[in-house]
């Protein structure tokens, strides 16, 4: 009998807790929680597994402040970092958090020297740059959780705009996770029907608008820090999708290598995420409109990867 995966997921914060939660609750495989907390992650885990028995997971759940639990990992997730607060831009956490970002990724890497990473912590796509340099792990391995979130989002608003399921609501949001990002309208359909046939073009734009500063709307409601349900149910899929070798088609960060005319950093775009991590990145045909954009929300990842 094969062993289970091993899923390692780094910081034991909002994020990092409830993807134990969502990941144990699948059985996607046993799962070590990672924090600089002492004894927050061990009571964190035992709490969840305690849950096992209600609600019939066999994952086993453990907390830690050691990565030589975290050896072997097929997958590490790092959320790890400070989260917003209100005021603040996902950019005020560059410098405190790359230093998180930079330990929790050598650290792992060096005890699961074939596992993938999915970064979640912000500013997230110059923290998968960081994740990248700090493990020495190729392209493919290290992938950046915002554009499933991005997109669940702009899903959500058109299901309530419509009071329909959101089921059916195929979308795609590009670009780098800040308010510069691409919601595109053009690639937006529910069972195959164009939204502009179902929503005028003045609703469409708020909710591309709404869409932009969702995590904006999170932080103002919550004050004292920023989503966790959804982010963490979003760096789930994209385990599950490599775990599972789904090859699902889902918006990611990917480090780009001329892909959309953008280089050497990375920004949200649809790729194939299988066993491999991102199997191939996919290039759809975009406006100039769109394309510029993308341009736009790329050249802010990279003002800010220069910074480090
Ligand atoms: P949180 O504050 O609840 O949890 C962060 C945890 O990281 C804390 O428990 C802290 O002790 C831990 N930590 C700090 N330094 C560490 C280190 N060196 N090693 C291990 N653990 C360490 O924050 P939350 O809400 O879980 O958010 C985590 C990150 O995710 C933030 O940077 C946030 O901005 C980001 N985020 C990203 C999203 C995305 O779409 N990519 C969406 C929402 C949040
Ligand atoms: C979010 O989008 C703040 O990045 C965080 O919720």
């Amino acid at each position: 009998m094969g062993k289970r995966p091993k899923i390692t997921i780094i910081g034991g914060g909002n994020i990092g807790a409830t993807a134990a939660h969502w990941a144990a609750s699948k059985e996607l495989g046993d799962v070590v929680l990672v924090d600089i907390l002492e004894g927050m992650p061990q009571g964190k885990t035992l709490d969840l597994s305690q849950a096992g028995p209600i609600e019939g997971f066999d994952s086993v759940v453990t907390g830690t402040n050691n990565y030589d639990d975290t050896a072997g990992s097929d997958i590490i997730i790092i959320t790890a970092g400070l989260p917003r607060k209100p005021g603040m831009s996902r950019d005020d956490l560059l410098a405190t958090n790359a230093k998180i970002v930079h330990e929790c990724a050598s650290k792992s890497a060096a005890k699961s020297p074939d596992a993938i990473i999915i970064v979640i912590s912000n500013p997230l796509d110059a923290m998968c740059s960081v994740a990248m340099r700090a493990s020495g792990f190729p392209k493919n391995r290290v992938v950046g959780m915002a554009g499933i979130l991005d997109t669940a989002r702009y899903r959500t608003f058109l299901g309530m705009e419509l009071n329909s399921s959101i089921e059916d609501i195929q979308a795609l949001v590009l670009g780098g996770h800040g308010d510069a990002m691409v919601p595109l309208v053009s690639y937006t359909s529910i069972s195959g029907i164009p939204i502009t046939q179902l929503i005028p073009k003045d609703r469409l734009d708020s909710i591309v608008e709404r869409t932009r500063k969702g995590g904006g709307e999170i932080v103002g409601l919550l004050k004292t820090g920023s989503a966790f349900y959804a982010p963490s149910s979003a760096g789930v899929q994209m385990a599950e999708a490599i775990l599972k070798d789904k090859r699902r088609i889902l918006p990611c960060a990917c480090y780009l290598e001329g892909e959309y005319g953008i280089s050497g950093i990375f920004v949200g775009v649809p790729c194939i995420l299988g066993r491999n991590g991102v199997e191939k990145v996919i290039e759809v045909s975009l406006t100039n409109e769109e394309r510029a954009e993308l341009h736009q929300s790329a050249a802010g990842v990279q003002e800010l990867v220069d910074k480090l």
